[in-house]
């Protein structure tokens, strides 16, 4: 396993031996076993892995919605008990409330807090600004389209400013155009706020176009079987062109990973 450590300091998260078995304690087939991972805060993680190997589990375990049947996932050293706002999650298709305008949607979150309207408004125009939908606040949800839609779930997930962005293929249901369109502005977002994302994807180029690091899961039970740094973002931010993906390193990289991948669901046959 190529494991190398890519930041120092205090982790963020901490993933500790954890297995998740959905038939519970003494359940015969985990979705994912023993599983240990530290994420540092400003990391962008990049989690890839044949399907059904464990991916959203785990994201759902970091999320609170599930707990492990062993092991302990903590944030900032605290246990993770449960939803909270601290960890924002947006999943492939948006989780939006259609009928409500874009800017009631954004707002959900910090009005349940009941934080000051003042407030809210000035946070709802800047992060609708972050996503690109500064004039679109008055829009009904099911009026936009769907890279649309999931600017709306990032800007409601970053207005809570979450300590983790947890995203399941945030981008995976859209056509290519808007999928590179939405890269190029979580990945602005991301260099600009070094924010920590927690970031799916079964697309190894995307893995590579955004992550600084990139985890590699074995096919179900999910273990992890490769962890390294990537650092492909400011060649990408400073170069006109789309060069960086057809450089050598980028493509020795992807091969990497995806003889990786595909090696492990050989072994399975
Ligand atoms: N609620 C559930 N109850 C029982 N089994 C489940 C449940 N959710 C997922 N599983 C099983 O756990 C395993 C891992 O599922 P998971 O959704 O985490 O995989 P994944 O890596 O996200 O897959 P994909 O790439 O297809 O999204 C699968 O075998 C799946 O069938
Ligand atoms: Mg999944």
């Amino acid at each position: 396993m190529l494991e190398e450590q890519t930041e120092s300091g205090q982790q963020l998260i901490s993933v500790d031996q954890v297995t998740l078995d959905y038939g519970g304690k003494g359940g015969t087939s985990p979705a994912i076993k023993d599983v240990s991972l530290d994420i540092y805060p400003g990391e962008f993680v990049c989690v890839m892995g044949p399907s059904g190997c464990g991916k959203s589990t785990l994201l759902k375990i970091l999320a609170g919605f599930i707990k492990p049947t062993s092991g302990s996932a903590q944030l900032n050293g605290q246990l993770i008990d449960g939803i909270d706002s601290q960890r924002g999650v947006v999943f492939q298709n948006a989780t939006l409330y259609d009928w409500y305008s874009v800017r009631k949607n954004v707002a959900f979150g910090p009005n349940m807090k009941h934080v000051a309207k003042k407030i809210i408004d000035a946070d709802v125009k800047k992060y609708l600004a972050e996503v690109k939908l500064t004039g679109f606040a008055d829009k009904k949800v099911f009026e936009l389209s769907g890279g649309m839609k999931q600017r709306v779930a990032i800007a409601s997930a970053l207005i809570n400013k979450p300590e983790i962005l947890l995203m399941d293929e945030p981008f995976g249901a859209l056509d290519a155009l808007t999928k590179t369109q939405m890269q190029n502005l979580i990945r602005r977002i991301w260099f600009r706020s070094q924010n920590t994302i927690f970031f799916i994807t079964h697309d190894v180029d995307e893995a590579l176009l955004l992550g600084s690091r990139v985890v590699v899961m074995s096919k179900h039970p999910g273990r992890v079987i490769a962890d390294f740094p990537v650092n492909f973002t400011e060649t990408i931010l400073n170069s006109q062109t789309d060069s960086t993906r057809y450089s050598k390193s980028f493509l020795q990289r992807r091969k990497y990973i995806l003889n990786l991948i595909s090696q492990d669901e050989e072994a399975s046959f």
